[in-house]
């Protein structure tokens, strides 16, 4: 660890409590997933046993559902003696105690829930995305996001699932049968050649690979070698915004997010891509705290904008560390 924040010692000026994020990035993090309620009412209509037994005729009409999948997850995994209470700025997300494989319960083969980390469930949110859209996730593997947002969109539409790697696309694949999606179209592309001819999509989550800094808390290090360093991401983010925003429609979203704390992988990554087209809109989520985004840096002045990219320190939700800018093109791009 003392090399850990000896490297996290270049962020010391942009972060409010220093001794309280050192102290946050010893610590393991909290176990959090979230209610799949495609997966329940699906269950629910074929009768399971596996899903009815503690239901007692919820009400499954529309708005509902969501509270009633959240409930009823919370229900069986009390069942199990496992405590949960509510994720506040999430809807469906429960943080869960004293469970030490929750990807290994009947619940979670039937579908009932996805496991996330629970800071990574924002992009998503901040995407927004709308059932009937077109909406592609650029670089999706594993697939939680994707999940998110094909649940979002309520199982219609088009989410486009894209990777590089063939092997980290097998385990989404195997979330969307898991979790009953059915909008996920899966292609593996190297994002930065994505093709065009594809057509533009209403919203791009761009949730780029980076040097995963964020992470410091499920290891207690940070996989600084494996990643390759805050600079060698820089070049491949920068090249991937540039062929996501090309795919992006006018009036469009775009959500870019690192797990990192790095500025050469977030905000000078956003200045040195993004022009006249683009801005990066503000961000409130109810219940999270985030600090605001980083506009100097090593004698770099960046567009003002980047104000508005939100920064989530581990010690501000007790989660992991995070990055996210939501982004809109104006309506005359092109
Ligand atoms: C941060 S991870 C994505 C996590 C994913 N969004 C999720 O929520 O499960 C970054 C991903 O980018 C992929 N990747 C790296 N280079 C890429 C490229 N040139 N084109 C597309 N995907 C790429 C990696 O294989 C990795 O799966």
């Amino acid at each position: 660890m003392t090399d850990t924040v000896e490297r996290l010692s270049r962020y010391r000026e942009l972060v409010d409590d220093w001794p309280a994020f050192i102290e946050s990035c010893r610590r393991p993090l909290p176990t959090v997933v979230w209610a799949n309620p495609l997966r329940q009412r699906a269950l629910l209509s074929l009768g399971s046993s596996g899903a009815s037994d503690l239901s007692a005729g919820p009400d499954l009409s529309a708005g509902s559902d969501l509270l009633t999948a959240t409930s009823i997850l919370a229900e069986r995994l009390g069942a199990l003696s496992y405590s949960s209470r509510p994720v506040d700025w999430y809807p469906g997300a429960l943080r869960v105690f004293g469970i030490d494989k929750p990807g290994k319960t009947l619940e979670f083969y039937q579908g009932l829930y996805h496991v996330q980390e629970e800071i990574s469930l924002v992009p998503a949110l901040l995407l927004d995305a709308q059932p009937g859209e077109r909406v592609l996730d650029l670089c999706a593997a594993p697939g939680g996001k994707t999940a998110q947002i094909a649940c979002h969109m309520e199982n219609t539409g088009t989410l486009v699932a894209n990777d590089i790697r063939p092997n980290r696309l097998r385990a989404l694949r195997s979330n969307c049968e898991r979790l009953g999606l059915l909008n996920v179209a899966v292609t593996s592309n190297d994002g930065t050649r994505f093709p065009l001819e594809v057509g533009q999509f209403d919203r791009v989550l761009l949730d780029v690979p980076c040097s995963c800094e964020g992470n410091v808390r499920q290891s207690g290090r940070i996989p600084f070698e494996q990643a390759g360093g805050v600079r060698g991401r820089a070049g491949l983010q920068a090249t991937l915004l540039g062929r996501a925003w090309k795919l992006l429609s006018p009036g469009g979203v775009l959500v870019y997010s690192t797990c990192t704390f790095a500025p050469e992988e977030n905000e000078l990554v956003l200045d040195y891509v993004l022009g006249e087209d683009a801005t990066i809109e503000p961000v409130e989520i109810e219940g999270l705290r985030a600090s605001a985004g980083v506009t100097e840096w090593s004698g770099n002045s960046l567009r003002p904008d980047c104000r508005n990219v939100a920064r989530f320190w581990p010690h501000l939700n007790d989660t992991g560390g995070f990055a996210a800018a939501r982004i809109r093109k104006t309506e005359e791009a092109r």
